[in-house]
């Protein structure tokens, strides 16, 4: 018998359900809420309010969609954290409530464990053991993947996050938020010709707090000389960052894949919808020999298929019901994505 999950996710700003027969997505939809734009980052109070305007909706259109009704339904997967927490409770609020209306069980995901399971959507499909390194706007991991539900965190970055350095440089170039896509758009009209310095935070975790300082000085320094640098040099300062970042993600990358000898690396996460490093990905691929995945571009920003396919894959053997309030609770980066704080 199939199982048929209805998928939540409302971890920061993005409102997203999704429904999958098995692992199938039948339908996958996600309303990006545009009101964070206008203040340059993102509001978690409006966040939180978008959510709740957008869950109603969503459902009915997810169910429509994918020509599944409420009886239908066998289970309900939603993010349990990281992310902010008025958005969560959104989400989880919304779950719990249909659970208990449906009497169906609730099934708790971890987002960033959903991230790395994004690359298990569609084929082709790395074999395990593989590397993950998921890139997005709050974490920039690179984790170890032995199975399901059996992962390990190898490196992370001890600042910020590979997308949050798009975003901050994307703001000081008076681009709009978030920085991340219209560095990769306008990159790839530009070439790296401004030299930035390529931080490392031993060999095989993250640093990019220097680099947003450098291009903050250097274009300070650059706009006191000529008022319209930025403009007369847009193309060429977002393809320069872009390849520093991506020298930053590739490097440690290259050094774990090798000390472990794995072949299979998988890229996960928001920034791996970034055009320059599936470039660089794919050049890798041939250089160092590797079989490189990357999810389909509806699956590296958050959306609920990943949460949906996460919860498949852990739960379809033993469904479990979760309706209690540590759902929130706080648990250490290391321990959730090992898996052990996403269980039902
Ligand atoms: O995974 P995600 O949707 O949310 C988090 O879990 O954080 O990732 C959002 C991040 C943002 O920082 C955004 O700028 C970045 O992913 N991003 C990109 C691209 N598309 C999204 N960064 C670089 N190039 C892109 N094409
Ligand atoms: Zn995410």
């Amino acid at each position: 018998m199939s199982l048929i999950i209805l998928a939540i996710e409302s971890s920061c700003d993005d409102s997203s359900m999704a429904i999958l027969r098995d692992d199938q997505v039948l339908a996958n939809l996600t309303f990006d809420q545009k009101i964070h734009q206008k203040y340059g980052g993102v509001v978690p109070e409006w966040a939180s309010r978008q959510h709740f305007e957008a869950m109603l909706p969503l459902y009915r259109e997810v169910c429509q969609q994918a020509g599944i009704s409420a009886q239908e339904l066998n289970a309900i997967a939603v993010t349990q954290g990281p992310g902010l927490m008025g958005s969560l409770v959104v989400g989880l609020g919304f779950a719990k409530g249909l659970c208990l209306g449906l009497g169906i069980p609730l099934l708790r995901v971890n987002h960033l464990e959903a991230h790395v399971m994004s690359l298990m959507i569609d084929e082709p499909r790395p074999v395990f053991p593989f590397l993950c390194l998921t890139v997005s706007g709050g974490h920039t991991m690179l984790v170890l993947v032995r199975g399901i539900g059996d992962m390990e965190l190898l490196g992370t970055t001890i600042d910020d996050a590979a997308g949050e350095a798009f975003d901050k440089i994307g703001k000081m170039l008076g681009l709009p938020f978030p920085g991340g896509p219209e560095i990769d758009r306008l990159a790839a009209q530009g070439q790296a010709v401004f030299k930035f310095p390529v931080s490392k935070a031993g060999s095989h975790n993250f640093s990019f707090s220097g680099l947003k300082t450098s291009v903050l000085y250097f274009l300070k320094k650059k706009t006191a000389e000529d008022p319209d640098f930025i403009t007369k040099n847009l193309n060429d300062l977002c393809a320069s960052a872009q390849y520093t970042i991506i020298e930053m993600l590739t490097r440690p990358l290259m050094v774990l894949a090798e000390e472990m000898n794995i072949s299979q690396i998988g890229i996960a996460g928001g920034v791996s919808a970034n055009r320059g490093l599936r470039n660089r990905m794919a050049e890798l691929s041939r250089t160092q020999e590797w079989q490189v995945f990357f999810p389909a571009l509806q699956y590296c920003t958050d959306n609920a298929a990943m949460i949906g396919i996460t919860a498949f894959h852990k739960f379809k053997d033993n469904l479990v019901s979760g309706l209690d309030v540590a759902a929130l609770a706080r648990y250490p980066l290391t321990q959730a994505v090992r898996g052990s704080g996403s269980g039902a």
